[in-house]
């Protein structure tokens, strides 16, 4: 059985803890693909899926976490959200844009299941929709700080062989500091490539973020889409 990683009081303090990512631009680049429908692998809360579907779009949504969907519930009753793991659940009907963003191809920890996610992505898909990731490039060392303030510090532990990779974040909560370290699988932008080429899809754009800037060498992450041919 899958881990849900997000259960209790990381789901109740989900929205507060990510407060600080940016959400007009994900849905500036995302709104113009969603004209038959989009679908969120991975919803959440509905971080992104509940302003977007104030915009008009139809959002349906899958997760693995009941916690992590009562409070996207709080915020919309109306979009359909089925729980269950994005390598095999499936929702009614299709769509122009599926889209799995923050990191969030990366809690699927097999490649077999990183595999699976792409080809449920291209089932939800009509010929000619897209399929839309935001995701982290593996980090270059073993160990690497991500986050540094006075309340919340961030430690990625990486290993290239595996492509096994644990995010430790510490954070000051009512004076005394909690730890969660959670497991992804890292994956470089080649071999997701060539996982949607699997599913029978093709890169159309890579960006190193949502405003469309170039994505180089350097870039510490990509927003990837591929069409489904
Ligand atoms: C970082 S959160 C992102 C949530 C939302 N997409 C956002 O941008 O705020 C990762 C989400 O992935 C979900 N998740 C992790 N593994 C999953 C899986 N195998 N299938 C479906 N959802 C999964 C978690 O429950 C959690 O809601």
């Amino acid at each position: 059985m899958t881990t849900d990683w997000f259960a209790g009081a990381v789901a109740e303090r989900y929205d507060a803890d990510t407060t600080g990512r940016p959400v007009e631009p994900v849905l500036d680049f995302l709104e113009p693909l969603a004209g038959g429908g989009a679908l969120e692998l991975a919803v959440g809360t509905g971080r992104i899926a509940v302003p977007l579907a104030a915009r008009g779009v139809r959002v349906a949504g899958i997760d693995l976490s009941a916690d992590m969907v009562a409070q996207l519930r709080r915020k919309s009753g109306t979009i359909p959200v089925a729980i269950g793991d994005m390598t095999t659940t499936r929702v009614d009907g299709t769509f122009s844009l599926v889209y799995l963003v923050f990191n969030s191809i990366l809690n699927v920890t097999t490649q077999d299941g990183q595999i699976a996610t792409f080809a449920n992505a291209a089932a939800h898909l009509v010929p000619g929709g897209r399929f839309v990731v935001e995701v982290g490039v593996p980090p270059e060392n073993p160990r690497s700080v991500f986050a540094l303030s006075d309340t919340h510090t961030g430690i990625d532990e990486f290993d290239a062989d595996t492509q096994r990779l644990v995010s430790h974040h510490f954070r000051l909560r009512d004076g005394s500091w909690e730890r969660l370290s959670m497991p992804f699988r890292a994956v470089w932008p080649a071999e997701l490539d060539l996982m949607a080429r699997l599913a029978g899809m093709e890169l159309r754009e890579r960006w190193a973020g949502w405003g469309r800037e170039p994505f180089t060498a350097t870039s510490g992450s990509h927003v990837s889409v591929w069409e489904l041919v």
